[in-house]
């Protein structure tokens, strides 16, 4: 969510619509309207178009050579942490990082609030990652209880929110259907685990921002789509149907969102009990994909995608990956009022 620092303490009941608006943390996607969604893909492929000049990327190293941001990434991640780096370093934004508590001083007992007041101290930016649900938003409650908040950036908590990602998932459907009448009136599968996924969680919350969408979950019975994703999707009346049969499906999809088993959220070695070859992709399921369907995955895979489709040059993954620190960099510039400086 993006919050304007007048209305900080309401997180919950603000939407943004404006692509002017003042923009201070994001949270949680159910706030995001059209109008600042197609503002903030239009952003980014102006800043990577601006990137591949050596005049356009020196613009770029300038506009924020003052600002600092601090990563604190206490759970593992490869491409948001270094995504979220390198869009800092591309704006000419410092970064100092801490990814491990146990090197920091809440290993010898400094509360959770001590240690975001304490970053804050030095940054203008906190972006985070944290294995516990909800952290995130409690660091920026604690942001707007103090006298010199920054922002805070949810880069992943626990296996409910993914906000970021689920922009630059937008932000590759976008593309990838820019000669195609863009989002609206496409169907969009998203196969895997979707109760513990917070991509696809994330993802569904932006959804009714387009018009027409079918959303097709494609899940293990004990892994299907969480009720409080549903219950969103009903209000706002947007179709989804279920099943956990992929090939029933897959001939009508126009993205495919696969994701992989979260075993990391196992009690008992639930993720084992699956037969994945069900929620897999491969030759046999490319043949049924459309001519111009797209394959999406935010990464890292397991064996749901075989390998053999990555020379597919319907796999969208690898250039969602890329997609990925551009949008950040678009995310950035927004937060910090610097889009004017690229328009
Ligand atoms: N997609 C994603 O969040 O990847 P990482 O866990 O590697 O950051």
């Amino acid at each position: 969510m993006w919050v304007t620092k007048e209305v900080v303490q309401e997180q919950g009941q603000q939407e943004q619509s404006s692509s002017n608006t003042t923009l201070f943390h994001v949270l949680d996607p159910r706030v995001f309207k059209r109008q600042l969604l197609d503002n903030l893909c239009g952003l980014a492929t102006r800043v990577r178009m601006l990137a591949k000049s050596p005049a356009g990327a020196k613009l770029l190293q300038d506009l924020a050579l003052n600002r600092r941001a601090m990563l604190y990434f206490t759970q593992p991640s490869t491409r948001t942490f270094l995504s979220f780096n390198n869009a800092c370093h591309i704006l000419g934004i410092r970064t100092s990082e801490i990814r491990d508590r146990s090197i920091s001083s809440e290993v010898k007992g400094e509360s959770f609030e001590d240690a975001i007041r304490t970053f804050s101290s030095y940054v203008d930016v906190i972006i985070m990652r944290s294995q516990e649900p909800g952290r995130a938003a409690q660091a920026a409650r604690i942001m707007d209880s103090i006298e010199r908040p920054v922002p805070i950036i949810d880069a992943g908590s626990g296996s409910e929110q993914h906000p970021t990602q689920a922009l630059l998932d937008i932000y590759t459907l976008d593309r990838s259907f820019s000669q195609r009448g863009g989002i609206d009136g496409k169907v969009i599968g998203m196969m895997g685990d979707l109760r513990r996924g917070r991509t696809v969680r994330s993802l569904c919350y932006l959804m009714r921002s387009y018009t027409n969408v079918r959303l097709i979950f494609i899940a293990p019975k004990n892994f299907s789509m969480r009720d409080d994703v549903k219950t969103h999707l009903n209000e706002q009346e947007i179709a989804f149907v279920e099943t956990d049969c992929l090939s029933e499906v897959l001939p009508e999809l126009d993205a495919l969102y696969v994701t992989r088993m979260q075993s990391e959220w196992d009690q008992e070695g639930e993720s084992n009990d699956i037969d994945l070859s069900q929620y897999t992709v491969g030759k046999k399921q490319l043949a049924m994909l459309k001519p111009n369907g797209i394959i999406m995955h935010p990464l890292p895979r397991g064996p749901e995608i075989d390998p053999i489709v990555d020379a597919d040059p319907r796999a969208m993954y690898w250039r969602q990956e890329r997609n990925g620190m551009w949008m950040r960099v678009a995310i950035l510039l927004k937060l910090l009022q610097l889009e004017e400086s690229v328009s």
